[in-house]
């Protein structure tokens, strides 16, 4: 989770909803264990902290859920570390940034990364834990 999603609960809650960072990461705790999926959360303002969790993932982690936040449309950087990990992942954003200003149609890691997910607000977390262990062990029934 990037730049200002530690804000969420009172950040424009007509656009990203009610729930906190945390609240989400409780509501999907249960959603992870159904699905045999261990969690680590982490949240930074820093790109350069983002990267280094990318790039820390290397070897650790079977795939990554990425909600970038603004620096989905400016981060080279994360791009790069996400095409250098490896690590399949998941672009995850709570509005439907398609429908929004024009500058958050432009993202670097879409070509990058599995697939997208958004629009679907703090649900799309616990989608976006579904579709990534599926796409790992290739089986989403
Ligand atoms: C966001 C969409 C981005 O455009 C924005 O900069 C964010 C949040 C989302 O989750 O909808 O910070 O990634």
């Amino acid at each position: 989770n990037g730049p200002n999603l530690n804000l969420l609960g009172t950040r424009e809650p007509t656009v990203y909803g009610s729930d906190t960072l945390a609240d989400i990461e409780a509501k999907c705790a249960p959603v992870a264990d159904k699905i045999s999926v261990e969690t680590q959360w982490v949240h930074s303002n820093s790109e350069a902290t983002l990267v280094d969790a990318v790039q820390a993932s290397m070897g650790v982690h079977a795939g990554i859920v990425l909600n970038a936040g603004a620096y989905t449309h400016t981060s080279v950087a994360l791009r790069d570390a996400v095409t250098a990990s490896a690590v399949p992942t998941i672009e995850l954003h709570l509005s439907n940034v398609h429908a929004r200003e024009s500058f958050r149609h432009l993202s670097y890691l879409a070509p990058v990364v599995v697939g997208q997910i958004a629009g679907f607000g703090a649900h799309g977390y616990a989608l976006a834990l579904q579709a990534i262990a599926a796409h790992i062990r290739g089986d989403w029934s």
